[in-house]
C-alpha cells in the first residue's frame, strides 16, 4: 500500500501542508527542528489514528490551537481510499480524536526510541512484540486489553485480602480467565517471534554485510508449555507470594524476549552501532510477515535511521530500501540515493529538493 497524498492542518509545527509523496523511497532532508519527525508522525496518524510519540492528543495540534486535522488518500490494489481524521478539545477540556479505521492500513515506524528494544527493560520488548502481533493478528490488542483488566482485578483482590477462604473463591473465576486469555496472548506472541526470526536473520546479515547468527526467542516462566492449565499451575505455585506482595507475579505481563548475536545477549554485547542496526533489522523483519498477513506492504517510516551506521552498512540499507514499497526516511544530511525522491523539510513546509 502507499499514501498518495496527505494534508495537515494545524498539526504540530505545520499550519497547512499538502504533500504528494512518491510511492517508493522518499528522503526527507532538513536541518534539526524543521518538522521531519512531525511529518512522520502525521503520516502515521493518517494511517492509524495514533501518534507513535505520545499518547496525549493535546500535544498534536499546533501550540495554542484547539483543533487539528489530518486527511489524505491511501491506495492499494483495489483502489484509493480517503481518510479524514480530526483532533479537537471538548468543552470539558478533554481531547477527542475522530476518524474511521482502515482495516488494511499498516505502518512500521523506526526511531531512536527503538534502541530500548535492545537495551531497555522487559516492558519495552513486550510492547514491541505486542505491536508486531497486533499488526499480524487482528484481535491481539483487544486480548491484551482484556488480559490487563483481569490482572488488575486479581491485583485488586490480592491487595484487599478478604479473610479465610474468601480470597481463593473470589479469585477462582478470574484465575480461569487469566489462564485462557494469558495463554492466548503468549501463543500469539510466540507466533510473532517465530515469523520475525527468519527475516531478522536474513536482514541482519544483509545489512551488516557479514554472517552473524541473530536469534530472537520468547522467554516465559512457562517454558515450552502451551496449555492454559500450565499457567494455572504457575499461579498456584506463586499463590502465597502473590498474597504477600499483593500482585500477580506470573504471566505474560512478566515475560521477555531474548535477542542474541552469535549466542551472546545483544543487550550487553554489541556496540552502539550494532545495537542500532539490530533494532532497525528487528523492525524491518516485520515487513514481509505483515505483507503476507494483510495482503499489501506496510508503509515504512524511518526516523534518522542512518545515524551511527558506518558507510558500508548505510549503503546496504539504502539499497534494500530502494527496493521496498513506500518508505519515508528522514536525515539531517544532504544525501542522494539513485531512484529516491528528495524533499527538503524547512520551517513546517516541504519542497522538492
Ligand atoms: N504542537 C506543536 N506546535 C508547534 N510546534 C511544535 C509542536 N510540537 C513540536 N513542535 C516543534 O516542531 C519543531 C520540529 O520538530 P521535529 O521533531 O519534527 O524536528 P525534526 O525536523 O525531526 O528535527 P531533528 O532533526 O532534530 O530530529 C520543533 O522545534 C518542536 O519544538
Ligand atoms: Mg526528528
Amino acid at each position: 500500500m502507499h499514501i498518495e497524498g496527505i494534508q495537515l492542518l494545524e498539526f504540530r509545527n505545520y499550519r497547512t501542508l499538502r504533500y504528494t509523496p512518491s510511492s517508493r523511497l522518499n528522503l526527507l532532508l532538513g536541518l534539526n527542528a524543521q518538522g521531519k519527525t512531525n511529518l512522520l508522525e502525521g503520516l502515521a496518524f493518517l494511517l492509524t489514528g495514533r501518534s507513535f510519540r505520545t499518547a496525549r492528543l493535546a500535544e498534536l495540534p499546533r501550540w495554542g490551537e484547539t483543533t487539528a486535522a489530518v486527511s489524505g488518500e491511501v491506495c492499494r490494489h483495489e483502489g484509493v481510499r480517503s481518510l479524514r481524521r480530526g483532533i479537537r478539545q471538548l468543552e470539558d477540556g478533554t481531547w477527542q480524536a475522530t476518524g474511521e479505521a482502515c482495516s488494511w492500513a499498516r505502518v512500521i515506524v523506526f526511531g531512536w526510541q527503538d534502541l530500548a528494544i535492545l537495551n531497555g527493560g522487559p516492558a519495552a520488548r513486550r510492547n514491541f512484540i505486542d505491536g508486531v502481533a497486533g499488526r499480524l493478528y487482528a484481535s491481539h490488542l483487544a486480548t491484551l486489553g482484556r488480559y490487563r483488566q483481569i490482572v488488575e482485578r486479581r491485583n485488586h483482590l490480592l491487595r484487599q485480602r478478604p479473610s479465610g477462604g474468601a480470597l481463593a473463591s473470589r479469585l477462582a473465576p478470574w484465575d480461569e480467565q487469566f489462564a485462557t486469555v494469558g495463554m492466548e496472548l503468549i501463543d500469539r506472541r510466540r507466533r510473532a517471534v517465530a515469523v520475525l526470526q527468519t527475516e531478522l536473520a536474513r536482514l541482519f546479515s544483509l545489512l551488516a554485510g557479514e554472517r552473524q547468527k541473530v536469534e530472537i526467542r520468547y522467554r516465559t516462566a512457562l517454558g515450552e508449555a502451551t496449555e492454559p492449565a500450565a499457567l494455572r499451575q504457575l499461579l498456584e505455585r506463586s499463590g502465597a507470594e502473590e498474597v504477600r506482595r499483593g500482585q500477580t507475579l506470573v504471566g505474560p505481563h512478566r515475560d521477555d524476549l531474548a535477542i542474541e548475536l552469535d549466542g551472546i545477549d545483544a543487550r550487553v554485547f554489541g556496540s552502539r552501532g550494532q545495537q542500532r542496526l539490530l533494532a532497525l533489522a528487528v523492525r524491518l523483519a516485520e515487513v514481509l510477515p505483515v505483507t503476507e498477513a494483510v495482503g499489501s506492504a506496510p508503509v515504512l517510516l524511518l526516523d534518522d535511521a542512518l545515524s551511527e551506521l558506518d558507510a558500508r552498512v548505510r549503503e546496504n540499507l539504502l539499497r534494500e530500501l530502494a527496493q521496498a514499497e513506500q518508505v519515508f526516511l528522514t536525515t539531517p544530511e544532504s544525501i542522494t540515493v539513485p531512484g529516491a525522491t528528495r524533499w527538503e523539510v524547512k520551517e513546517g513546509g516541504i519542497a522538492a529538493a
